[in-house]
C-alpha cells in the first residue's frame, strides 16, 4: 500500500490572529493537491480559531502534557487539544527535548496520551551536530525511536519525523543519501519493534530547513514520506511550493 505524502507546518512560537489569513490561503492552496495530506500546527492560542477558519483542515498542537488533566500550571492536555479542534500533535520536538529537558520516556508518555485522546501524533527524533560528526547519528536516533515509541498504536496515526538538530532553522541539510540511510534505518528498527506491517504503513517525515527549493530532492529520498517544516510554513508563498513538490512525487 502506497503511503500518502504528508507535509506538516510547525509554526513554533509564531502567529497572531492576523496570521489566520495565511492559514486559510495555505489550506485553500493545499486543496489543489488532493494526493497530499497537509497539516498546520500553530501555537495553542490559534488552534481553535484556525480550525474554525478552515473547516475540515488538519490543525494540530506542538506539544501536550502526558496527563489528561490536573495541577500542571501552564500546560495543555491532549484532550484539550482535541476539544479545541486539533486532530494531531507534535511530540518530542528537539526544541522541547533540549529546551525543556524532555526524555524519551516523557515523549513516549505524551504520545500515548495524545493517541488516547484520539489525536494523531508526529513523534520527532534527531541527533545533535557532535553526534553526527562522530559518526553516531543512526545509533543515537534509533535509541530515541525505541525509547519514545508508544507501547501500542495504530500505524495510520503515528508518524516519525527525523529532524537533525543541526539542520533546524540553519539552512543546513543532510545529503539526500544521509537522509535515505537514516529513514531506512528507522523503518527497519520500527519493523523490529512493531512488526513489518506497521513499519511499512508508518510515514517518516524529514524536517530541518526544508524549503521550496530543496523539497523535491528531499521528499524523493528513500523512505521519506513527507516533511515537517518550520520557517517555510509561515506563509502560503513559501509553504505551498513544498506541498506542490510532494504532490509531484505522489
Ligand atoms: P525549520 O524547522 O524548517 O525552520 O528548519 C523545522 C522544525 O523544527 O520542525
Amino acid at each position: 500500500m502506497a503511503r500518502r505524502k504528508y507535509v506538516v507546518g510547525n509554526w513554533k512560537m509564531n502567529g497572531l490572529k492576523a496570521a489566520l489569513d495565511e492559514a486559510r490561503a495555505i489550506f485553500a492552496g493545499a486543496a489543489d493537491h488532493a494526493a497530499v495530506d497537509v497539516a498546520l500546527c500553530p501555537p495553542f492560542t490559534l488552534i481553535s480559531a484556525m480550525a474554525d477558519a478552515a473547516p475540515g483542515a488538519a490543525v494540530g498542537g506542538q506539544d501536550c502534557h502526558a496527563a489528561a488533566a490536573g495541577a500542571y500550571t501552564g500546560s495543555v492536555a491532549a484532550p484539550m487539544l482535541a476539544d479545541a479542534g486539533a486532530r494531531l500533535v507534535i511530540v518530542g520536538h528537539s526544541e522541547r527535548r533540549e529546551g525543556f529537558g524532555e526524555s524519551d520516556a516523557d515523549v513516549k508518555a505524551k504520545a500515548e496520551a495524545a493517541l488516547a485522546a484520539g489525536l494523531s501524533v508526529i513523534l520527532c527524533v534527531g541527533e545533535p551536530r557532535n553526534v553526527r560528526e562522530s559518526g553516531g547519528a543512526i545509533a543515537y536516533v534509533l535509541a530515541q525511536v525505541a525509547g519514545s515509541l508508544p507501547a501500542a498504536f495504530d500505524p495510520a496515526r503515528l508518524a516519525i519525523a527525523y529532524e537533525p538538530i543541526w539542520a533546524i532553522g540553519t539552512g543546513l541539510v543532510p545529503t539526500v543519501a544521509d537522509v535515505a540511510a537514516m529513514h531506512g534505518a528507522i523503518r527497519a528498527r520500527l519493523g523490529e519493534l512493531s512488526g513489518p506491517a506497521a513499519a511499512e504503513a508508518m510515514r517518516l517525515l524529514y524536517g530541518g530547513s526544508v524549503n521550496g527549493d530543496n523539497a523535491a530532492e528531499l521528499l524523493d529520498a528513500g523512505d521519506v514520506d513527507g516533511a515537517l517544516v518550520g520557517g517555510a510554513s509561515l506563509t502560503a508563498a513559501k509553504f505551498l511550493p513544498i506541498v506542490a513538490a510532494a504532490a509531484q512525487l505522489g
